[in-house]
């Protein structure tokens, strides 16, 4: 596995590996690897002949500067397992490198996609950075493929936005989100949670799998829903940002369960902020 820093390094090292029809997949990702980001690699790994992964902590998408700078970087351990995953390239850019004195340039979409949920939580600066880097990585890889986490299905969603809006000639990938073995999802900042809120954890995915569960059983009144996601989090007394029942393309609340709509939750634990879904769809 090869590790670069620069553009310049990246780009000849994916253009010696690329032949006539090769396909060159890109696992965009900010580092403190475990099983989902693994997951991205390894579906990539089975669809594309070169697999790129690439770890930078963008400051551009974090609102809150305590959370940059909380942001776990294990960069040592990452190489290795991104190394045993059968990655080609690892793209680890200093902050210079991906913005330059002089740089001005955004990508910014609008609209109900970036400004609710995340994009009102976080700040509507969150998904612009998101998307500016995005795009950015895309341009720097020259990506055929890019594979992306349904974990965070509004950053999914955003980013197919951006490529149908900017016709990025980009195929991105969804991944089914990996989880413990209690349902917690995995996350980066997971290991920032004290053993109480880990154990308090698991009521996020109940709530979400309860839902389905109800959903399965005929229950298509968004509310309704809502009322049995929502019980394990007011047992455990876990006040969330949101929990709602969306369109899965547009993010625009659903009442009722005639297509398929995504449960989402966001709620604080402590000083870490945990984000799930699950996607509901009436059988
Ligand atoms: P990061 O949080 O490191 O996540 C990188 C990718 O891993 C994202 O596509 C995310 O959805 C996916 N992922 C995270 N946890 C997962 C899980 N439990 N199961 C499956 N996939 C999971 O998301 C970002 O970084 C950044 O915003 C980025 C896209 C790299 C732009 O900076």
């Amino acid at each position: 596995m090869i590790v670069a820093r620069t553009v310049a390094d990246l780009r000849a090292r994916v253009a010696a590996r690329r032949r006539p029809d090769t396909t060159v997949g890109v696992v965009p990702t900010m580092g403190a690897l475990h099983d989902g980001h693994l997951e991205l690699v390894r579906r990539a790994r089975a669809d594309c002949d070169v697999v790129v992964l690439t770890v930078f902590v963008n400051p551009a998408q974090f609102d809150d500067a305590a959370d940059l700078a909380a942001y776990p970087r294990t960069e040592e351990r990452d190489l290795e397992l991104a190394r045993r995953a059968g990655v080609d390239v690892a793209f680890v850019p200093p902050v210079a490198e991906v913005y330059p004195a002089g740089f001005t340039a955004t990508v910014a979409l609008r609209g109900p996609l970036v400004e609710t949920f995340e994009g009102a939580t976080r700040g509507s600066g969150h998904f612009t950075g998101v998307t500016t880097v995005v795009a950015k990585l895309f341009g720097m890889v020259g990506a055929d493929r890019a594979y992306f986490g349904r974990k965070d299905a509004q950053q999914l969603r955003v980013i197919q936005a951006m490529v149908a809006d900017l016709d990025l000639d980009v195929e991105v990938v969804p991944v089914t989100t990996v989880r413990e073995a209690d349902g917690l999802a995995l996350s980066s900042r997971n290991v920032r949670l004290t053993a109480d809120d880990r154990t308090r954890s698991v009521a996020l995915s109940r709530g979400l799998s309860a839902a389905a569960a109800a959903l399965a059983d005929g229950e298509r009144d968004a509310a309704a829903l809502l009322r049995i996601a929502g019980a394990p989090l007011d047992a455990a007394g876990i006040r969330p940002d949101y929990l709602a029942v969306v369109d899965e393309r547009t993010f625009l609340p659903v009442d009722r369960l005639e297509r398929p709509a995504l449960l989402l939750v966001a709620a604080p634990l402590g000083a870490v902020r945990l984000i799930d879904n699950v996607l509901l769809s009436a059988p």
